[in-house]
């Protein structure tokens, strides 16, 4: 999968391998070094300074600061790893299920306090402005994570709920990440706004995709385990669309079953979505955000050459295998 990212991407490493982690204890910070140099695709720094481009060329204090999001998202995923049971992320073990529970909530603590270091490299007089937002956005993380779980004891919800549990869970910080550039080159409220705006519609293509591949991708390519969301009875687009569906009784009758049933459930739910055109439902929907997402790219301030760029990323993203 090609990024158009070559020349961000050394910048967003070469800040990750220069913040310096602890060694000592190891206990504390093997599994965070661990975690941390798991293959992530670190799309959350590449939107800030892909981001950034559309107002200067970004450069090593940007990166410094960038990496903040990608701190912050690998705390979250630590803790949600946790939170869905999962044994595998990015291909290999979870921090809780290779080392403890215990062990895996420092980990993620740790890494959001390494986020707030990060954070400092932006510019001084952006600081006090930035952190009322990041604390924004880890709240709002928090309300969508917590909306995810509480979901899952529900029978159904509407989709508007869904869609705003995914806003919050996910797409504050990719909202975040792309109005992070609007302070890095110092811009007003009224265009980090703007950045802000796309990134949330950006953030939810991303959720979409990332239930839809849970689904129905690969999990030797994602990396995590196949319909580890219906094992977790998530209440997810697909699944939403299955339960709408005309045949929606047949469906609920799978879905019902017992969770204790385990693979046997997931196998049969995947066999059902893939006979009723659950997956095809489910492009549709993000297709018709891409396309909103685009008309609010197309407002922003900045350079055109930039934006075709960022077009060019997020319909890639949108489309992932992994
Ligand atoms: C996974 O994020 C969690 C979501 C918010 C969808 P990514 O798909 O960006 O995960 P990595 O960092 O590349 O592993
Ligand atoms: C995760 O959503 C969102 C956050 C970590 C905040 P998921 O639970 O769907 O992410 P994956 O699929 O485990 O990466
Ligand atoms: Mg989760
Ligand atoms: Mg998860
Ligand atoms: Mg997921």
């Amino acid at each position: 999968m090609q990024y158009q990212i070559e020349n961000l991407l050394p910048l967003i490493e070469e800040a990750i391998s220069e913040f310096k982690i602890p060694v000592y204890p190891e206990s504390l910070y093997m599994p965070v070094n661990y975690f941390m140099g798991l293959p992530g695709k670190r799309i959350r720094p590449v939107f800030v300074l892909q981001a950034l481009e559309l107002f200067k060329k970004p450069e090593k204090k940007d990166a410094n600061a960038a990496i903040a999001t990608e701190l912050f998202h690998n705390f979250s995923l630590v803790h949600d790893d946790i939170m869905d049971k999962a044994d595998l992320r990015r291909g290999f073990e979870t921090v809780h299920k290779k080392w403890n529970e215990p062990t895996a909530l420092l980990t993620g603590d740790a890494l959001m306090i390494f986020a707030y270091q990060a954070l400092v490299f932006a510019p001084e007089k952006e600081l006090k402005s930035l952190l009322m937002r990041f604390n924004e956005m880890s709240l709002a993380v928090c309300e969508g994570q917590q909306m995810d779980m509480d979901f899952s004891n529900l029978p159904s919800v509407p989709v508007e709920d869904y869609l705003k549990m995914i806003d919050l869970k996910t797409g504050a910080l990719i909202a975040f990440s792309f109005e992070m550039a609007g302070f890095l080159a110092e811009k007003n409220e009224s265009i980090r706004k703007s950045l802000r705006e796309f990134g949330a519609s950006m953030g939810r293509c991303f959720q979409l995709r990332d239930d839809y591949l849970d689904l129905f991708g690969q999990e030797s390519v994602t990396g995590k385990k196949l319909g580890g969301d219906i094992g977790n009875s998530k209440l997810t687009y697909p699944v939403l669309c299955s339960m709408a569906h005309q045949k929606g009784s047949e469906f609920l009758s799978i879905w019902n079953q017992n969770p204790e049933s385990g693979q046997a459930r997931i196998d049969q739910c995947l066999k059902w979505m893939h006979k009723n055109e659950i997956p095809k439902i489910c492009i549709e929907l993000i297709d018709k955000e891409i396309k909103n997402g685009l008309t609010l790219l197309a407002g922003l301030e900045g350079n055109e050459e930039t934006k075709i760029r960022i077009e060019s990323l997020c319909r890639q993203l949108a489309y992932r295998d992994k």
